[in-house]
């Protein structure tokens, strides 16, 4: 990729001045005080209150976890600057302060598949491992998403796996089984459907709304038909027939109205609160989803009336897009020591152990999959773990916004009748080329 050249050239520099420093720790030049200093020779130093940038807050908790730390820490206090609910105006943001060199974000939430740009373009510090001793205990395709030319840049907090949330009365009451495939989804929900109280609710819906989400959905689609975005070696394969059978499926769904009209516009959000109110039998979205949908404060209205299963496919079960969330540091905050501190917290086994409790987001920790006390608890988590094993990663590229940008603008057009589906994806495919080219 062009923009890694210049990135090579950085890291050679920086290697050199790594091999003076350790010949000058050789000839007794150490301190031997340390404890800060990051692998690239740099260090994670300077203490005091720092801002933490993070997408909409949907599950309710982060003001939860943030008291947990101020209360503990009221020298080095955490303010939440909380940036707007889609991921791309998220991204938007965090790019103008990083390119501005301002401040104002110390530690930021980055999604997954931010951490290649923000690496190379040295946004974001460098962290060292060793300040991080659990990373072994995560599971290992998040902390994959956290490094990148095997350096770790971010430490995963949350992941994410594709669910197919389903009305467990209704199919109950139709005497239907979860679909494992498209089809059985269709048949499913033609006799769902012809339930006098599951009379007008559409059969299924994702997110469509031009934004990170489509690409999400689209590759779900994609490589649930059998086939990639960008394949194992690293290059753009998207104009092949599976791929088409793929986005066919979701361009047949709004056509054959299996999905709401509506579902053009939905993002994570508007589709949750669809599925809520007992318009969907079918939706697929996030893990956080349970906690609010099972909420039996009168906010959902299918409180008890919902289960979930693993995403559907063209002949047997669908490949979910591993999503996530991972903490970083920027490089033009003064409080680095801190902001590692927060993140190590934020990280931890007890963390995230609280927060699975109240918000049902995903954890990075293996051990919380597997606690047999928190699967009783919460049934969801052994289809999520599976979700996220078997997860597909977006490409790991420096040019990820343009890459995103040229799959949603694709897929949308197909969906939106502007474009034939195989035409968009010829199209896709040349545009896709000329971003990664390795
Ligand atoms: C979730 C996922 C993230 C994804 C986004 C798309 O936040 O964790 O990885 O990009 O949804 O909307």
């Amino acid at each position: 990729m062009r923009f890694e050249r210049s990135h090579s050239r950085k890291a050679a520099v920086v290697a050199v001045a790594g091999s003076l420093a350790l010949l000058a720790s050789a000839c007794g030049g150490d301190d031997g005080g340390g404890g800060d200093t990051t692998g690239g020779g740099a260090k994670l130093e300077g203490r005091g209150p720092i801002t933490f940038a993070t997408g909409k807050d949907t599950s309710g908790n982060l003001t939860n976890q943030v008291a947990a730390w101020n209360s503990q820490h009221p020298e080095e206090k955490v303010e939440v600057k909380e940036l707007p609910e889609s991921a791309d105006q998220q991204r938007q943001q965090m790019v103008q302060n990083a390119q501005a060199k301002s401040d104002a974000f110390s530690v930021l939430n980055l999604d997954v598949v931010w951490t290649a740009e923000f690496a190379a373009n040295r946004w974001v510090t460098e962290l060292p491992e060793d300040q991080f001793p659990d990373l072994g205990k995560l599971l290992p395709s998040t902390l994959d998403t956290g490094k990148y030319r095997d350096k770790l840049y971010a430490v995963p907090v949350t992941s994410d796996g594709g669910l197919l949330y389903y009305r467990s009365d209704w199919l109950t009451k139709a005497g239907v089984q979860p679909p494992k495939t498209w089809a059985e989804m269709q048949a499913a929900c033609a006799k769902v459907i012809a339930l006098p109280e599951a009379k007008g609710a559409s059969c299924y819906a994702g997110q469509f709304e031009k934004y990170e989400g489509l690409t999400v959905n689209f590759s779900e689609a994609v490589n649930s038909a059998g086939g990639v975005v960008v394949g194992d070696d690293g290059k753009p394969n998207v104009d092949t027939p599976e791929a088409l059978a793929g986005l066919q499926f979701l361009v047949d769904g709004f056509k054959n109205k299996t999905m709401p009209a509506a579902a053009i516009t939905y993002k994570e959000e508007e589709g949750r609160r669809a599925f809520q109110e007992g318009k969907l039998v079918f939706h697929r979205n996030w893990p956080y989803v349970y906690a609010l949908a099972g909420k039996t404060d009168g906010s959902s209205k299918i409180a008890g009336k919902f289960a979930v299963a693993p995403l559907p496919g063209k002949d047997s079960p669908g490949v979910s897009t591993l999503g996530g969330h991972n903490y970083a540091i920027s490089e033009f905050t003064k409080n680095k020591a801190t902001a590692a501190d927060f993140i190590k917290f934020m990280s931890s086994e007890e963390r995230q152990k609280a927060n699975v409790e109240k918000t049902s987001q995903a954890p990075t920790w293996a051990s919380l999959y597997d606690d047999p006390a928190l699967n009783k608890q919460f049934p969801y988590l052994a289809p999520l773990k599976a979700s996220i094993e078997s997860a597909k990663s977006r490409p790991k590229v420096v040019k990820y916004g343009d890459v995103t940008t040229a799959v949603q603008a694709a897929a949308y057009d197909a969906l939106t009748g502007k474009a034939e589906p195989k035409a968009a994806l010829t199209d896709l495919q040349t545009k896709l080329s000329s971003l990664i080219t390795q």
